[in-house]
């Protein structure tokens, strides 16, 4: 920029992106607000040789406006589209794909100089779009209260019935057999009769008991306590439990394992019956569509797993190629007793009670897509189940008992994250753990910690490195290796290099590590 730019200096007073460009399209002068907008440094709007180094717009749609600007010596009017940042425009490649909905407008200086503004519209078009979210947000958590406020006092009610029911159940069933071996020694047509008859009460006993037995895990959370564990093998395992009725169905049913392992801390059973649930919901509709529908649709039912970063939740999506469900009855099919199945194969109960459970693991359990094509389920988990830790840190927080401590394990294998979880926890200390080297370094800087414990060997980043990362962070956090004895001499490699506070060896037992640690609190006790 060698020519005299003072009189341009005006333009840094406006709040509107300017830029004076040449007919090549060189930048002769930018304002403040123009080095704002396109999140671009001095240094880089310099060097570039043209506009649209910065600017991603269509060359051709900048000359015609530079052209009909110099025809008419008036100012030049773009229409309002879409208009992105160059991808190598901003510095710390901040927003490399940030688009923005604006005008252009072009107004000639001379015959070789013009002064190009931009009308920036998306920020009302934002505002506009993020109020309409936040209406649907409202509209949608308004349905849940009332849905929740349902669903509380059917929880009491069924405590209580399924109790009512369960022990003239449990008689009615143990005479039925009894009346069975009774007559054993009866003719044989009053036999086929009677045959008939229990065939027929057991029947109906056995979906009062499967009622019941719903009912009862609507009410109560299941005995067993949250774990990590691999979805993948919960999707195995669920799946496992619906093959028969699958190939008997002659339906395809689908997984495409990932490679990744999919770890999270979730009650193992109930997510097998959330999974079974909608598996059998999917079949239930398939088998429908094959007896009524005279196009002849082969079923199959996929299931999906996935991460969803953006969320920060991983999803389990079960999708079928199924007859779909009638918007009128969509809003319905989370209530309980909801059914459009026959008495005898529906209790309507499915879907309350699996999204009951998937609202306890602080995820979502929604039907994402349907249409006379098929339906998808979406089950979303929190991608680290942080909440639970949050409530106890607080518990612990309110207890001021400084010998309780805030854990954080690193560790690729769900088992030793488990084991550690019982061990830690018994002894009074908090502990979250993560699969993931950077998820943990991420969660580093959302919750509070008094100490991290580490693998060595992981797959995508080592305990070299992570311990490398955590230093960047932290200088004070106590930070132990947990590794086995073959990678020794990393320890004593990075023991002085990052302070590694101390090394618990695999395998180990939990006076090992209650040991080890108190040592390390000691030690940082003192400095
Ligand atoms: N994949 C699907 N395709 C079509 N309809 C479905 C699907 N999943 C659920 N539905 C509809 O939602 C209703 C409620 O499902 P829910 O699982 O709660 O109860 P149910 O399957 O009828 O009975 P239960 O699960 O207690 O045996 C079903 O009756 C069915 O109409
Ligand atoms: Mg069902």
């Amino acid at each position: 920029m060698q020519e005299d730019t003072q009189p341009f200096q005006l333009l840094d007073a406006l709040f509107e992106p300017i830029v004076i460009i040449d007919d090549k399209f060189k930048i002769i002068y930018y304002n403040h607000f123009f080095s704002t907008f396109t999140k671009a440094s001095p240094r880089i709007i310099r060097n570039a040789q043209t506009i649209f180094k910065i600017i991603n717009v269509e060359e051709k749609i900048l000359q015609t406006l530079l052209a009909t600007a110099s025809a008419n010596n008036q100012v030049a009017l773009s229409q309002e589209m879409e208009i992105k940042l160059a991808s190598d425009a901003s510095e710390e490649n901040l927003a490399p794909d940030r688009q923005v909905h604006a005008s252009m407008k072009v107004i000639p200086l001379s015959t070789t100089r013009y002064i190009l503004c931009f009308n920036v519209l998306s920020v009302e078009k934002g505002l506009h779009r993020k109020y309409r979210e936040k209406l649907e947000e409202l509209k949608r958590a308004h349905g849940q209260i009332i849905q929740a406020d349902k669903l509380a006092t059917l929880g009491e009610l069924s405590a209580s019935i399924a109790h009512e029911i369960n022990n003239p159940l449990a008689i009615a069933m143990g005479h039925g057999e009894i009346l069975e071996r009774v007559l054993e020694n009866e003719t044989i047509q009053e036999r086929e009769l009677v045959d008939n008859a229990y065939k027929n009460i057991s029947e109906a006993l056995q979906r009062i008991k499967t009622i019941v037995m719903n009912m009862k895990s609507f009410a109560h959370k299941s005995e067993e306590k949250k774990q990590y564990h691999d979805l993948i093998s919960i999707i195995d395992k669920s799946m496992m439990l619906v093959d028969t009725p699958f190939r008997a169905a002659g339906i395809d049913l689908k997984f495409e394992r990932p490679v990744d392992k999919f770890i999270t801390l979730v009650n193992r059973i109930e997510m097998e019956q959330v999974i079974v649930n909608l598996l059998k919901n999917a079949l239930d509709a398939l088998r429908e569509q094959s007896t009524i529908s005279a196009a002849h649709i082969h079923g199959i039912v996929e299931i999906k797993l996935k991460k969803n970063k953006q969320d920060e939740c991983l999803e389990i999506l079960v999708i079928d190629n199924g007859p779909g469900i009638p918007e009128k009855i969509q809003g319905e099919i989370f209530s309980p007793f909801f059914t459009t199945k026959e008495i005898s194969e529906g209790t309507g109960l499915g879907l309350s009670v699996s999204s009951k459970i998937v609202e306890g693991h602080h995820g979502k359990l929604q039907l994402t897509k349907s249409s006379n094509e098929g339906s998808i389920f979406t089950v979303q988990l929190p991608l680290i189940e942080v909440s639970s830790y949050v409530a106890s840190v607080n518990a612990l927080n309110a207890s001021n008992d400084a010998s309780r401590k805030k854990i954080l394990v690193v560790d690729d294998e769900e088992k030793i994250l488990n084991i550690l979880s019982t061990f830690l926890e018994e002894v009074g200390h908090t502990m979250i753990g993560s699969t993931d080297p950077s998820e943990a370094l991420e969660m580093m800087d959302k919750l509070e910690m008094d100490l991290i414990i580490t693998d060595y060997n992981m797959p995508r980043m080592n305990g070299h490195d992570f311990a490398k990362n955590v230093r960047k962070k932290s200088n004070s956090i106590p930070l132990i290796y947990l590794t086995s004895s073959q990678f020794l001499n990393h320890f004593q490699e990075d023991r002085q290099k990052y302070n590694i506070a101390g090394l618990i060896l695999k395998p180990f037992s939990k006076e090992d590590v209650t040991t080890i640690i108190d040592g390390v609190f000691k030690e940082a006790k003192k400095k």
